[in-house]
């Protein structure tokens, strides 16, 4: 593993010194220390609330993550709930998980639901949408679904976990009559229909009362390969009548289905445009039937310009570096313009604003190789670089509250941005499933605005000047407890900084800061706590937090105030 230390003699000694002297700050500010850096929370600011669902995560039928990841079976000397891996639902439990998405990602699109209810061992096996990516060595459940883990299965994890469940349904393969049966299945009252009797039959005489339902998945690609024109006509015929159980009247009613639309991949401005616009062509009410327009954005082409092509532009998740590392970020920053340049597209025909984005897959995908357990499919080592860019993204989540009505990570478990990493009996959270452990206090919080002062970080990029952000962040306040999280993407420099919180005075406060001085730094299931978070101190002087952000670093500062 390379140093940081050694970074620093490769070339990147002494940037962050020299730019230090390019922000200024009033008299006050440099009389009291040394501090190169600044950030003022703006209490009287508010943004909006912060849904919980922006710490929603994804699990598809892929490889080890559904099998294996998180059902193990009830027989499994794994330790488990009903069959489903019991490490992961207390972790679960621990960040306070609010949604989970199910069963995909591009295996939705190929799945039948009536495969994956009715007793266990009558359920028919199938070949997964992922099978021709298998080794030979992979197990079979892997390349052909034994379907074992159904709609049961997922929404008891679900409510083990105390999260919602976001189920996507098939628009390629199916016909809209199954996603009209499969809500129904999911929500009719017990007693009412065949379907609830065949769920009460389950186990489960009480409806799942789901109500985040995808409608299709990346239908621009894998989800049928349409025109946005032509989706859009599909995603009327799917959300028009679906059954509903609660009377019109009730207040509920309003929010018994949340439907989710296939959105643009990355910035396909013309897929938001003319979705918008045909949707809207039978008049602009029809988007009222619409909660939520999916965004994905991957970070994965660290070619520096050199190729586009999806398999040569991949980085490695574990050999980088400080180009790779800021690149990287620099790839998962462009969220913040998506967000915003497909908000603006939508309210061409949505100016109040009635559809929400749900950014429902995110996170860094790298090239294979990096496998905890080797041959499952799309599974990568979350390093303390990809819990930087979690925080950065879960941080401009947070800045949006008013856009964003929901996020979920891809995925939960053996995947790309993992929280955790599983196989067999052994079982490791890494860098990412922290970060989102350090997040979590921010779930349901009033988001404030927050200016963020600090020294450009400047690098070379193959001969070519670029640069990046040196720090940036989000806050919120439950009553009187503000927390404010802070990544440091420098990989050398630290950051002093003076926090200023305004319009509050300060009583108490505590950090809790996830780094480590290398910054390929990662958990094993040998070495499981490697990069962990550590609590440490903080200084207030005059009405203001004094506090040095390590570099490469996530911190999580608990404010109370009077
Ligand atoms: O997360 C892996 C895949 O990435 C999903 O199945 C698909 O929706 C996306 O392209």
């Amino acid at each position: 593993m390379i140093k940081r230390r050694q970074f620093l003699r490769a070339g990147l000694a002494g940037a962050g010194a020299v730019l230090a002297s390019r922000v200024s700050f009033p008299l006050a500010w440099a009389q009291s220390g040394t501090a190169d850096s600044r950030i003022e929370v703006l209490v009287n600011e508010p943004l909006g609330t912060i849904s919980p669902n922006l710490y929603g995560h994804f699990t598809e039928n892929l490889s080890g993550v559904v099998y294996d990841g998180i059902w193990v079976g009830a027989n499994s000397k794994v330790p488990n709930i009903d069959g489903i891996r019991k490490d992961l639902i207390d972790e679960m439990r621990k960040i306070k998980s609010p949604v989970v998405r199910f069963p995909g990602g591009c295996f939705a699109d190929s799945y039948d639901w009536r495969d994956g209810i009715g007793p266990a061992n009558r359920r028919p096996r199938r070949t997964n949408f992922w099978a021709q990516g298998e080794t030979p060595e992979a197990p079979a459940s892997h390349r052909y679904d034994p379907n074992e883990f159904g709609t049961n299965e997922f929404v008891h994890f679900c409510k083990l976990i105390g999260s919602e469940p976001y189920l996507a349904a098939n628009l390629r393969s199916l016909p809209a009559e199954e996603f009209y049966r499969w809500v129904e299945y999911c929500n009719s009252p017990a007693g009412s229909t065949t379907l609830s009797d065949m769920r009460a039959d389950a186990g489960f005489k009480e409806p799942f009362n789901v109500r985040f339902w995808g409608v299709g998945n990346e239908s621009w690609g894998c989800g049928g390969n349409f025109t946005a024109q032509e989706y859009a006509v599909e995603f009327r015929r799917f959300a028009t009548w679906v059954p509903r159980f609660q009377p019109r009247s009730a207040p509920e009613s309003r929010e018994e289905l949340s439907f989710i639309a296939s959105g643009p991949n990355v910035d396909d401005w013309a897929w938001t445009r003319g979705f918008f616009e045909e949707m809207a062509r039978k008049g602009r009410f029809q988007l009222r039937s619409i909660y939520g327009w999916a965004l994905h954005h991957y970070a994965w082409n660290l070619a520096r310009g050199r190729t586009r092509d999806w398999i040569q532009g991949k980085g490695d998740a574990l050999k980088f570096d400080a180009v790779d590392w800021y690149e990287l970020l620099h790839e998962g920053d462009r969220m913040e313009g998506l967000i915003n340049g497909h908000w603006q597209v939508m309210s061409e025909e949505d100016p109040e604003h009635s559809v929400k984005l749900v950014v429902d897959e995110w996170g860094p995908w790298y090239k294979p190789g990096s496998e905890a357990t080797p041959g499952d499919q799309l599974e990568q080592m979350p390093t303390l670089r990809d819990a930087v860019f979690s925080g950065m993204t879960l941080d401009l989540f947070n800045r949006h509250p008013e856009k964003i009505a929901m996020a979920n990570c891809a995925q939960l478990i053996n995947c790309l941005n993992s929280l955790y990493l599983a196989h067999e009996d052994r079982f490791v959270v890494t860098p990412v499933g922290h970060v989102f452990s350090m997040y979590a206090a921010h779930q349901g919080g009033q988001a404030l605005r927050t200016i963020f002062s600090a020294p450009t970080i400047d690098y070379d990029r193959d001969g070519k000047s670029a640069s990046f952000w040196g720090l940036k962040g989000s806050a919120s306040v439950h009553d009187k407890d503000l927390t404010l999280t802070v990544v440091n993407p420098h990989v050398s420099d630290g950051r002093e900084t003076q926090v200023v919180v305004r319009g509050a005075k300060i009583k108490a406060t505590g950090a809790t800061v996830l780094t480590h001085s290398d910054i390929h730094a990662h958990n094993t299931f040998a070495e499981n706590n490697v990069v962990a978070p550590k609590a440490q101190s903080v200084e207030i002087r005059e009405d203001m937090l004094s506090f040095r952000f390590p570099p490469a670093s996530v911190t999580k500062l608990s404010v109370h105030l009077l």
